[in-house]
């Protein structure tokens, strides 16, 4: 834990702390008022520069919402609030607390990780790791079972809202060809009252969303809906995030003296390892997802495959294509390339720049000795923010600030990682 320095490190503070709800803090007043997985674990890290003790309950408390069979969901609903849709009951997933019935990346036994080993109180980080290890065993045993049934090596997502990438180009086609429901209950959107339309989904993508909702719930959330499932897909993103959360959850396990649970995460990583080739376009040695209804690899590119480098994955040809990538717009990293006729600057996964897909796209950089590409990434981070604020994302042809402000994984990124000093 280090001082906060600048008055934009103080201002972080507190929007985290205002955005705090006791136990957890949701990503932003209004559009988001519960606790979302992966905004969590990563805003653990802000917490950790503000209080380490809190940072550790943020993450103890999204567990404590896990389900028996270790699926641990997007959204856990503390307490009920109407300003968003769509609430438990739509779920209908009968837990307790309420919560819905999809997963989200599945960063936490990265943050776990990287809290445990920068904190100062190292003897509380020890006992709180130590006691969240067999907690992330169970998430992570439940992506490569259930959600990778055949043991092919890649994990399946039901559903677009489980990339956390919710409208990117590269699930155009996918979610396309999924019929919306004849029989759709109606339903009133939220998120364009908070937020302006136009960087937002678009109606034909949430008709879809509910659709996929509403198939799973009819099936009672069963692990047969990996197999049924009319959308499903391979994530580049969200494999290259377990990737690399086996690799951060094998080391804890090495830590705490776990030999079983090393071996079997090991495992799992060799044989992700083998598959992965498959996500790449030799064509253009671009990473793209693979949609396993329709068989094949996606056409749009994002830049979900440069989380290959988070993975520790990246090579010498994906690097000159993200250097290509950044050359399109002023500021890095663009989530779609900006001379694709997909791209739109300000529609949230479908142009703009989001601080946490930089800071693993960076950091991964960063630690495979990519230091130069690495430092720009961060410095685009830290002055897209110094200069519009703490927002959702950011147009990255001129910087200007889009979708929910006083965001809080945002303000955690400037704590844990682009605030700080150029290195
Ligand atoms: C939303 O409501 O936009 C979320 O991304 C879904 O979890």
């Amino acid at each position: 834990m280090t001082a906060l320095i600048t008055a934009r490190d103080r201002e972080a503070a507190e929007i985290i702390k205002g955005n705090d709800r006791g136990g957890y803090t949701v990503p932003t007043k209004g559009l988001y008022p519960f606790q979302w997985n992966w905004d969590s674990c990563l805003v653990a890290l802000g917490w950790a520069r503000i209080d380490e003790d809190r940072a550790w309950t943020e993450i103890e408390t999204l567990f404590s919402a896990q389900w028996p069979d270790g699926m641990v969901p997007h959204i856990v609903f503390h307490r009920p609030d109407p300003g968003y849709f769509p609430g438990s009951e739509r779920w209908g997933t009968g837990r307790t607390p309420p919560t819905s019935g999809i997963t989200q990346p599945p960063v936490a036994a990265s943050c776990v990780r990287r809290i445990l080993e920068g904190a100062a109180d190292g003897v509380m980080a020890e006992r709180r790791a130590r006691a969240l290890l067999p907690k992330l065993l169970a998430y992570h045993r439940w992506f490569h079972g259930v959600r990778d049934p055949d043991g092919v090596g890649l994990v399946s997502v039901l559903h677009p809202w489980e990339t956390g990438m919710d409208n990117s180009p590269a699930w155009d086609d996918a979610l396309g060809r999924v019929e919306v429901a004849a029989d759709l209950e109606p339903y009133v959107r939220r998120d364009t009252q908070h937020v302006n339309a136009s960087m937002r989904p678009t109606k034909a993508e949430y008709d879809r969303y509910m659709t996929l909702v509403g198939f799973f719930r009819a099936r009672g959330w069963r692990d047969e809906i990996t197999r049924a499932s009319p959308f499903r897909v391979a994530d580049v993103g969200l494999n290259c995030i377990l990737m690399r959360a086996d690799r951060d959850l094998l080391a804890l396990a090495q830590r705490f003296g776990d030999d079983a649970a090393a071996a079997e995460i090991a495992s799992w990583i060799e044989r992700s390892e083998r598959a992965f080739g498959q996500f790449v376009d030799p064509a253009t040695s671009m990473w793209h997802s693979i949609d396993q209804v329709a068989g094949g690899r996606v056409p749009a590119a994002t830049h979900a495959g440069f989380l290959a480098f988070w993975a520790g994955c990246g090579d010498d040809r994906l690097l000159a294509l993200l250097e290509a990538w950044i050359a399109k717009t002023r500021y890095a990293v663009a989530s779609t390339a900006a001379d694709d006729p997909r791209f739109d600057a300000i529609r949230y996964w479908r142009g703009p720049i989001w601080a946490i897909t930089n800071f693993m796209v960076g950091e991964g950089l960063r630690q495979s000795g990519h230091d130069g590409i690495a430092r720009r990434i961060r410095a685009d981070t830290r002055e897209l923010i110094d200069r519009g604020g703490f927002y959702e994302y950011f147009d990255p042809r001129d910087g200007a600030p889009c979708g929910g402000s006083s965001f809080t994984w945002t303000a955690a990124m400037w704590l844990a990682w682009a605030g700080s000093e150029p290195g």
